[in-house]
């Protein structure tokens, strides 16, 4: 469903997705990482629980929240993925310390 530019960058770097250890283009987004990974989603909404993937790639529609390097919330479309860098799913809304 997915695929490069033909002008990407060939240097990649390893993330954890869920997990499992995956080579990314370095420069990518962590979304880009995720769709990468194949998976059916990476959030449920925190009302009905609706399965959602990363969509726009610009910030836009929030369906990319997730938890990456232990810090929910984080719009993953905006985030430059980074060697090491763990991405994880997240389940409804993120605790909000008081
Ligand atoms: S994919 Fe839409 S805000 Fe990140």
């Amino acid at each position: 469903m997915f695929r490069t530019r033909p002008d990407h960058r060939t240097e990649t770097v390893q993330v954890i997705v869920e997990g499992r250890a995956l080579m990314v283009p370095e420069g990518s987004s962590a979304a880009a990482a995720i769709l990468l990974a194949g998976l059916a989603s990476i959030r449920e909404t925190a009302v009905s629980g609706s399965p959602r993937l990363p969509w726009c790639m610009m910030g836009i529609c929030f369906d990319c929240l997730t938890e990456i390097d232990g810090v929910a919330n984080r719009q993953a479309c905006m985030v430059p993925v980074a060697v090491g860098m763990r991405i994880a799913r997240q389940h409804g809304a993120r605790d909000v310390p008081r």
